[in-house]
């Protein structure tokens, strides 16, 4: 029974994944045309954008690499040096679904490191006149 049980969620927990990335693949296609439609510089993070945006990783990381508690960590300021951030997007090692170059060739991989090593880094709470407030409360 118990082992049944524990079946059922592991085949659950599955499937919630496999519509997760069902999810990232589909909303990675329909995001692509309008973003092509803008899209006309051929620099390094420009197009970086547009593959972070392209590949899904918005959906899990934030469009400005800002992270969420529920779907990703942060990845902007401070990015994983290069060799790091390939070798973990090809092979990760928790969640995150893999992408092999086949899927996400490494010269966009490359742009979309320089994208997010582009993104200003986050102001501290105490530049932010609203929390500031809030911390002086407490
Ligand atoms: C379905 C959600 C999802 C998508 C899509 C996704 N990631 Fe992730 N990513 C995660 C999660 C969750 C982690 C935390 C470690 C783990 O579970 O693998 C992570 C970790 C990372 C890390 C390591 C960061 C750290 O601090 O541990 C990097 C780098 C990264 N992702 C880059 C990317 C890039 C680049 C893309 C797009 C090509 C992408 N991810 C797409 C969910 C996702």
């Amino acid at each position: 029974m118990l082992n049944r049980q524990k079946t059922a969620r592991s085949m659950q927990a599955r499937n919630s994944g496999l519509v997760l990335f069902l999810t990232v693949l589909l909303g990675g296609a329909y995001t692509q045309r309008s973003i092509n439609a803008s899209n006309s510089s051929d620099s390094s993070p420009v197009s970086g954008k547009r593959f972070y945006i392209k590949y899904g990783c918005y959906e899990c990381h934030g469009l400005q690499g800002q992270g969420s508690p529920a779907t990703g960590p942060r990845l902007a300021s401070p990015v994983f040096p290069l060799a790091a951030f390939i070798a973990y997007v090809r092979k990760p090692a928790g969640e995150m679904p893999p992408y092999t170059n086949k899927v996400l060739r490494d010269e966009e991989l490359l742009d979309i490191h320089a994208f997010l090593s582009s993104l200003p880094e986050a102001s501290k709470p105490d530049d932010i006149p609203l929390l500031r407030d809030i911390k002086g409360r407490h």
